[in-house]
């Protein structure tokens, strides 16, 4: 039975029972258990479900490997973590996040001015601060405001004018400064799609010119007791570890040489992020595990810091898609199946039909097991012909239709009759004969990562999975934009099941949406954000909590900065009909996703 790669990706958060996806803690729900709860209160279309204790799990085997590692080498150094804000901010992720580590002294990194004012009013007490990207003075002096709330902030220089004003903020506010980290630019480059994050070019951090700059300003201004870091980020999703192994080198022998010149101050390296998850659903792409990074970072350090005489650093890790993308689902209902308007009713057979439609004809009602295969590549054949045929003017719009629904139903007879093991006879056949599923969702809002730079995700149906899949998938999102599709990949093939929609629900799961996708998401034709809802464990069960519902169009209308009285008297000037003023007025009220089609399910 196809279980999508779960093995491979899954990390054993989910399990495929009884032919349901089902959450692998507790008493086990299903995932479509929960759709349904939030589906039966009334709100239909997509939605991005949480497991918070995922998170939790991520954050828990992200402290233990590192503390491992740091007792196996007798390491002298701390390790500490902070969350990147630009992976999730929404308040519905971080903060339960936030109360499940005060334990643990999990702190936050802030890349921007809001960042930063979300971190200082919800770090958790005795947690780190660290801030990135670009600081005005602004910024900078929100540092020192957060340093007076007494949380343990360090701003990272990207230039040294950012060490300029941190002078020039000190004097004029007279308050204690924040710790100071350099982030270096390193020329071990990184690696992927973010490999510019790092190298001699990157947009980020000090070059060895402007280190040693910074080094003799810092110690002109008695600034060597407050630089405390030395920072690298050399991309993110590293599928290799060879790049973080050299820049750890670089970086170990920046901290160390500083250290030897007399930083007094300094004792922490902040790797960033980069530490990859597991996206494949065919094989495994990450080439290394959780312990290998860990111990690869504190061995170097270690070494480097023997070899030089100087004290080994806290380890700082900015890890934020690790930590996030595991925790969110999002499932999306199937709204149609290309294929259901080609049913045997359809067919509008004439008295007299072209002799390809007979043809066509014969061949569904005469196919066989051992004709499968030949009888389906002829009617493919045979419908390329027909619309040849059709634009010459030989054969009219229902010789056509007939062609089209033949040709569906012998497609399906074909993989009924050939009850497909392995595919292999499938496979021939897939650029052809693919179904698409029409989805309740848009990948603008919901996957924008797949959009704009093919990153893959898990997919896989919540239900059917005792069934075998039998249709070769592309899928259609609902808005108007022919990049709304994940297109059928026969290197990596997606197999759906042929579902008759009037009678059953059929909803994909996209899996690992958790880091980035909810904030980069846009309202490409308007569409909102998927609903959401969070799902807690308990000893007797779970519970759902901090539903959202998606944004409804008016809160759309308003973000784009539409005067709503202005709008709303343009839309209801010439309607003097109330009734259908109420429906206008209650489709307001409401997101933008399609209902319809699903309400025609639901009665059933
Ligand atoms: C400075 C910094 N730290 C941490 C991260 C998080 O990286 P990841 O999600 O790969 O862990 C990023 C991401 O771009 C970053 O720029």
């Amino acid at each position: 039975m196809n279980n999508y790669g779960i093995n491979i990706w899954g990390d054993d958060n989910f399990i495929i029972e009884d032919g349901l996806v089902k959450v692998n803690i507790g008493s086990k729900p299903s995932l479509l258990s929960i759709i349904r709860e939030v589906r039966e209160s009334g709100n239909k279309g997509p939605l991005t479900i949480r497991f918070p204790h995922i998170t939790l799990k991520q954050i828990n085997k992200l402290y233990n490997s590192f503390n491992s590692s740091i007792e196996q080498y007798n390491y002298n150094g701390q390790f500490k973590a902070v969350f990147p804000l630009k992976v999730n901010q929404l308040p519905n992720f971080l903060l339960p996040m936030l109360k499940n580590t005060q334990d643990l002294n999990y702190g936050l990194e802030a890349g921007s001015k809001a960042e930063l004012l979300i971190a200082m009013a919800y770090t958790n007490k005795n947690a780190p601060i660290t801030v990135n990207g670009f600081k005005d003075k602004e910024m900078i002096t929100l540092g020192f405001i957060a340093r007076q709330q007494g949380y343990d902030i360090t701003l990272t220089l990207e230039g040294i004018n950012e060490l300029e004003t941190i002078i020039e903020v000190q004097k004029e506010l007279g308050l204690e400064v924040p710790n100071i980290g350099l982030r270096v630019r390193l020329h071990s480059g990184g690696i992927g799609t973010w490999a510019k994050s790092g190298g001699i070019n990157s947009k980020f951090g000090l070059s060895a010119t402007e280190i040693l700059e910074a080094f003799d300003l810092l110690k002109a201004n008695n600034l060597l007791d407050n630089f405390k870091m030395i920072h690298f980020h050399i991309g993110s999703a590293m599928n290799s570890i060879s790049p973080l192994k050299k820049a750890l080198k670089e970086s170990g022998h920046i901290y160390a040489q500083l250290k030897n010149m007399g930083a007094i101050g300094l004792n922490a390296i902040n790797i960033g992020g980069g530490l990859a998850i597991e996206y494949s659903a065919f094989e495994i792409e990450r080439e290394y595990n959780l312990d290998e990074f860990s111990s690869d970072v504190v061995f170097t350090l270690q070494t480097i810091a023997k070899n030089k005489g100087v004290g080994s650093p806290d380890i700082f890790i900015e890890s934020g898609r690790f930590i996030a993308a595991p925790n969110s689902v999002l499932i999306a209902p199937v709204l149609e199946l290309f294929s259901g308007e080609y049913e045997y009713s359809n067919l509008r057979l004439k008295k007299d039909n072209p002799d390809i439609v007979k043809e066509l004809y014969a061949l569904y009602n005469d196919m066989t097991s051992n004709t499968a295969r030949e009888f389906m590549h002829d009617s493919l054949e045979h419908l390329e012909s027909i619309l040849t045929l059709f634009d010459l003017g030989f054969v009219d719009l229902n010789d056509r239709s007939n062609a089209e629904v033949l040709t569906n139903l012998i497609i399906k007879k074909a993989i009924t009759l050939l009850g497909i093991n392995n595919y292999t006879e499938l496979k021939k056949f897939d650029d052809k004969i693919q179904e698409k599923y029409l989805l309740n969702f848009s990948i603008f809002q919901s996957l924008p990562d797949f959009w704009g730079i093919d990153q893959k995700f898990p997919i896989m149906p919540i239900t059917h999975l005792d069934k075998k899949p039998t249709r070769s998938a592309t899928l259609w999102d609902i808005t108007c934009d022919s990049d709304g599709e994940i297109p059928f990949n026969s290197k990596e093939p997606l197999y759906l099941h042929d579902v008759d929609l009037k009678n059953e629900e059929y909803f994909l799961g996209f899996f690992l949406t958790g880091a980035y996708q909810d904030i980069l998401g846009m309202k490409h034709n308007l569409f909102a954000s998927a609903h959401e809802i969070n799902v807690n464990f308990t000893k007797d069960g779970y519970q759902t909590s901090d539903f959202l519902k998606s944004q409804k169009i008016l809160d759309i209308l308003e973000d784009l900065d539409f005067n709503i009285q202005d709008f709303k008297n343009n839309l209801f000037k010439d309607l003097k009909d109330n009734n259908l003023k109420n429906i206008l007025d209650s489709y307001l009220e409401d997101n933008g996703y399609l209902k319809t089609i699903e309400r025609v399910n639901n009665a059933r």
